[in-house]
């Protein structure tokens, strides 16, 4: 079987992890400029002031994927280079820069997939409280439109936001991304809140601007699994679900958050401040939703946590996304186990869990239209005889589109999969060291450009539509 006509076959970036240029054409500070250039924060001090010099070279870069045979790139904007100060006056430089790589994918027949908001903001409304106050909303909402108006007559396909889950409980609870604050489970909540509210915002005005394309969310898909057949660890997995799937996808496709969740947030004093108006626009956007974009990297493997010690987040690597951490309010622990494959970072290999997910999203949102925003491995690539042989890279994303044949297969209305990444970039916590691209990025070469093996391997799947898979 092949790969269904209307299946997109891409791959992504994120404008923090690749452009560089953090300081040019009247781009504003980002809280990422300003984050990333705190001691002990990233890993060897890195930050994305040059990343792998996009901004320069997107015309080298996306020559080099439309090589491939890439039919969409996912990528994202920078706020700050579009409105520097978060509200004001519109940075015509941004904008042009945008144009540039716009009509450069299209001149090649690739599809631009547009992320809005993937971390970076501008650092004057970080300051202000970011994403816990409401007015960061506001600013939001004109920045998309703005973004519609100058660039939806070609950009047909966008994304509001990357992974809420992971820049609100970054942000607010691990205190590993910005704003660096630590254990605010109230501030948690009402990040969430207002980022959902953003979204409901933004998608009831790209339909009221008719431009007939569409508009969705991507979210960190990292599904729970008991680790065994215990009562109490299964439990642990239905409250992980709750938390970490419910209360972000419910929202979003229902219109309404979970009960499970709301009941113990009430307990507890953790319920966001919002407005009537605010639920009933989360209300009325879902069925305006157009898709729903997942990140499948690894899933989580838990058992309950019978310590009562919550989490103390001592370092960096706690936050880095590998099992072995207590959740946010002690319930659960996440753990490594013994029989499962893991990646030199510590993340999880399962397209069975990836397969097991997707069945359980079927179950409860029905037959959504997915997009697989974000897949691919993390890894230290093999380099023999001058050839970057990632060989672990093709098996990972082998096994995952394998997983997407056969759920297509099953009625799952899955339209489009983009490997994590196009290009080796900046990890935002993980430094230059840790690689996803199909193209190599050489940091001892004037950041010189090269085909990985997988480039040769993804063309070819491209080009016979995943039949060989
Ligand atoms: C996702 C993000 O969470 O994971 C990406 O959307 C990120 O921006 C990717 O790079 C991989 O994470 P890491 O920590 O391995 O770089």
């Amino acid at each position: 079987m092949r790969f269904p006509h209307d299946f997109l076959f891409g791959a992504a970036s994120a404008a923090y992890q690749v452009e560089g240029a953090w300081n040019e054409d009247g781009k504003g500070l980002s809280n990422w400029d300003v984050f990333s250039k705190i001691p002990g924060k990233t890993f060897e001090g890195t930050n994305g002031d040059v990343a792998v010099d996009h901004y320069h070279r997107y015309k080298e870069d996306i020559k080099l994927m439309a090589e491939m045979g890439l039919e969409s790139y996912r990528f994202s904007i920078s706020w700050p280079r579009i409105i520097p100060d978060g509200k004001g006056v519109i940075n015509e430089k941004g904008i042009e820069f945008y144009n540039n790589v716009i009509n450069e994918c299209l001149k090649y027949g690739i599809v631009p997939f547009v992320t809005l908001y993937h971390w970076d903001m501008p650092q004057v409304l970080e300051e202000q409280g970011g994403w816990t106050n409401k007015a960061t909303i506001d600013a939001f909402l004109k920045y998309a439109t703005t973004c519609f108006e100058r660039f939806g007559d070609r950009v047909k396909h966008w994304i509001t936001f990357n992974e809420t889950i992971v820049f609100c409980s970054l942000g607010y609870l691990a205190g590993a991304h910005p704003p660096g604050i630590k254990n605010d489970i109230k501030k948690y909540f009402q990040a969430t809140h207002n980022v959902f509210t953003a979204h409901a915002k933004v998608v009831d005005q790209y339909k009221k601007m008719k431009q007939y394309g569409e508009i969705g969310i991507t979210h960190v898909f990292s599904p729970a699994f008991s680790v065994d057949d215990k009562e109490e660890n299964k439990i642990a997995a239905y409250h992980a679900n709750q938390y970490g799937i419910a209360w972000y996808y419910d929202p979003i496709l229902k219109g309404k958050y979970p009960e499970y969740v709301l009941k113990i947030l009430k307990e507890k004093g953790y319920i966001p401040d919002w407005t009537e108006e605010e639920l009933k626009i989360i209300e009325s956007s879902a069925s305006k939703n157009d898709f729903i974009g997942l990140n499948y990297y690894q899933p989580q493997r838990v058992v309950i946590n019978k310590d009562q010690v919550n989490p103390t987040y001592k370092n960096r690597e706690d936050a880095t996304g590998a099992p072995g951490n207590i959740s946010f309010d002690g319930f659960y622990k996440t753990v490594k186990m013994d029989d499962k494959r893991y990646t030199k970072w510590g993340w999880e290999i399962s397209p069975e869990a990836f397969k097991d997910g997707l069945k359980m999203l079927k179950q409860e949102y029905g037959d959504i239209k997915i997009y697989i925003t974000e897949n691919g491995l993390g890894d230290e690539d093999p380099i023999i005889d001058g050839e970057i042989v990632d060989v672990p890279r093709i098996k990972y994303i082998e096994e995952h589109l394998k997983v997407l044949k056969d759920a297509i297969s099953d009625g799952m209305n899955i339209k489009g999969y983009y490997a994590w990444s196009a290009i080796d970039l900046l990890s935002w916590l993980n430094g230059f060291k840790k690689q996803y691209g199909f193209i190599y990025v050489d940091h001892n070469d004037n950041l010189k450009r090269k085909k990985k093996l997988s480039f040769y391997w993804y063309k070819k799947v491209i080009e016979e539509r995943g039949e060989s898979i």
